[in-house]
């Protein structure tokens, strides 16, 4: 029904009722007692109403904590209403202050940095992420342009030019930014800045990698081919040196045999799916063949032990293998004749331990924290000599990285090394 009608037809039967009440009384009592009646109940209505437009007006002062009453009449209508609307009000605040307390809540967890700012880029709101990676604080520089701000040549020619379709690379403050304005609504930009420091940082060893592979390569290969060159221009070079030039190549040969199957190795490890699948390793007969090799290698000129006393873990027999193989074969190539080398497997404090401690040159302190880099080595030649690649640490480093456990080196030069591997207790 009309919501007009549902309000006069109550009201007008509400005042039919009144003026027959009062016609009753006329027709019983008179006409004085009628008029008296009628006016009274008048008044009666004229207060009842009044006296609910005070309630009303007083509800309206503060709305939240005063309390609507029932009401009589069209009033009940009126303030049930009110009510519901007010209730509905309440909700959606509710609702709203919950999203912005969401959306404060992504906004603190995005790693991105985000930064609101009017037209002429005073800034109007940031994020911890924007703070952090322009060095602003947003209770101090609310309100100040942002040019005044991030004071980087780059970044002033980059809204200077306002070709904000291409990001812009920032050098900042030691990290790699990489910074995009966004125009939205009419009157404000929003500045987004990410974080490639480490995306720089890999890409830059990956291309030392290449570098120094190439490198490493090219230094046997010089030798090969300068021999070969030798070998068709003398054609009546002597058998004793000719013996002597086919040896030294193939040692050339091996050595770059060798760094090419520790550069596999490596790649294999870093392209395997993170984490490989573990199966029991019965750590005795692994560490024995590592010991055996051990031995080979020194070829009797060190005294080689070995002593297996922990539980045995999973993970994989095979690239644990390699990674303890080569801590072994580093402690004996490291270690001058005469010398001692022990492999030890234990139950630590942490988790199960593998230990190996040599009596040899030992590795100063401003070397230590750079040992698992790619080709890194304390003395190239040496490493050479004794036919390292400067990969195996890099090797040791991945297989743990992949069975969560951590290299520990204890060092000093002259004094012999101790290499610690811990792996995850239960
Ligand atoms: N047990 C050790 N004693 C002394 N120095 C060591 C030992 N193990 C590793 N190093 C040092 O760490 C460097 C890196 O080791 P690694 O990655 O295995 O390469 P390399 O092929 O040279 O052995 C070595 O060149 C050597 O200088
Ligand atoms: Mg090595």
């Amino acid at each position: 029904m009309n919501p007009k009608l549902l309000f006069w037809i109550p009201a007008l039967l509400r005042l039919t009722f009144l003026f027959v009440f009062a016609g009753l009384c006329w027709w019983m009592a008179g006409l004085a007692a009628g008029l008296g009646v009628a006016l009274l109940l008048v008044l009666l209505q004229l207060y009842l109403q009044l006296s609910y437009l005070g309630q009303l007006s007083a509800w309206l002062d503060d709305s939240h904590s005063a309390k609507l009453p029932d009401g009589w009449g069209a009033w009940t209508d009126v303030f049930s209403r009110l009510y519901r609307l007010r209730r509905d009000d309440e909700r959606s605040q509710a609702e709203l202050t919950e999203w912005l307390a969401r959306f404060r809540q992504a906004m603190h967890l995005l790693p991105d940095g985000v930064a609101i700012m009017d037209d002429v880029l005073f800034l109007e709101w940031c994020n911890p992420a924007a703070e952090r990676h322009l060095g602003l604080t947003l209770e101090r520089d609310r309100g100040m342009r942002v040019t005044n701000l991030v004071r980087h040549p780059d970044f002033i020619d980059y809204i200077i030019l306002g070709r904000y379709e291409q990001p812009l690379t920032l050098s900042l403050r030691d990290r790699k930014l990489i910074c995009q304005i966004i125009p939205f609504e009419n009157r404000r930009q929003i500045l987004v800045t990410h974080d490639a420091t480490e995306n720089a940082r890999i890409e830059e060893m990956r291309r030392d990698f290449i570098a120094n592979a190439s490198h490493e390569l090219r230094t046997p290969l010089t030798v090969i081919v300068g021999f070969l060159e030798i070998a068709s221009s003398t054609p009546d070079l002597d058998p004793a040196s000719r013996q002597a030039h086919l040896l030294l190549m193939t040692e050339q040969g091996r050595r770059m045999q060798r760094l090419i199957e520790d550069m596999l190795t490596l790649s294999r490890l870093e392209s395997v799916d993170y984490p490989m699948r573990p199966e029991p390793v019965r750590i005795g007969a692994l560490v024995e063949e590592v010991l055996q090799e051990a031995r080979a290698l020194s070829g009797g000129q060190h005294q080689v032990s070995a002593s297996v006393d922990g539980p045995d873990i999973s993970g994989s027999a095979e690239e644990l293998r390699s990674a303890f193989g080569n801590l072994a074969s580093n402690a004996v190539r490291y270690t001058p004749a005469g010398g001692s080398v022990q492999l030890i497997w234990k139950a630590g404090p942490d988790g199960p331990q593998f230990v190996v401690k040599d009596t040899g040159i030992g590795i100063d302190q401003s070397h230590i924290a750079r040992l698992t880099e790619r080709f890194y080595r304390v003395d190239k030649s040496r490493s050479r000599e004794t036919q390292g690649t400067g990969l195996g640490l890099a090797i040791v480093k991945h297989v743990l990285l992949r069975h969560r456990a951590t290299l520990t080196i204890k060092s000093e030069a002259g004094k012999g090394s101790c290499f610690t591997v811990t792996f995850p207790g239960r």
